[in-house]
């Protein structure tokens, strides 16, 4: 940044609340844990935008398992090692999403009973290996657009839920890019 004659081009500006406000607000509401006063998102939103995440997730387990257990074919092999890694993975996203929810003061919905309603991606069974890629690749589409807009939607407010979501997202596309390449080399 140029300096001009010497004179500062940013202006001081006391972003910073001072200390004795800070600690004077960290002592109310103590019940609360990690949300503290300058929590500036919404909330309810945040959650339920998590329990969404964390359905779809779910939805996404219970796809990529069932095309682990259900890959037959001469590429069955490689092609079931990344279903199950995915699998994984999914799961991992799940335990991460409902862990931020709990922090947020929410509950966690693992209720079965309108999972695939609230679950963004689908859980197409597909018949042959090819289907089950193919499927598998559109779920991730899926995800990857919703977690973008979460992103845009949380932005400042709660950086601690935008950085994991990003981290999941940035999962998301290494995913979809694996689907690809598995469809390219074994032909589509
Ligand atoms: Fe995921
Ligand atoms: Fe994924």
């Amino acid at each position: 940044m140029a300096e001009q004659s010497g004179a500062k081009t940013v202006p001081d500006k006391p972003f910073l609340t001072d200390v004795k406000t800070l600690r004077e607000r960290a002592r109310r509401h103590i019940e609360n844990g990690a949300i503290t006063e300058g929590y500036s998102a919404d909330r309810d939103t945040v959650v339920k935008l998590l329990n969404e995440a964390l359905a779809t997730e779910i939805i996404c387990v219970l796809r990529y398992k069932r095309h682990f257990f259900m890959a037959t074919g001469i590429n069955a092999e490689s092609v079931a090692a990344e279903f199950l890694q995915h699998a994984n993975e999914e799961q991992g996203h799940a335990d991460l999403i409902a862990q931020r929810i709990v922090q947020l003061g929410g509950e966690p919905n693992f209720s079965p009973e309108g999972l695939a309603t609230r679950s963004h991606a689908e859980y197409v069974e597909g018949d042959t290996l090819i289907d089950m890629i193919r499927e598998d690749l559109v779920a991730e589409r899926i995800a990857i657009d919703s977690y973008r807009e979460m992103i845009t939607y949380v932005a400042n407010d709660d950086p601690t839920t935008r950085r994991m979501l990003e981290g999941i997202l940035a999962m998301e596309e290494e995913h979809a890019d694996d689907l690809v390449s598995l469809l390219e080399t074994i032909g589509t």
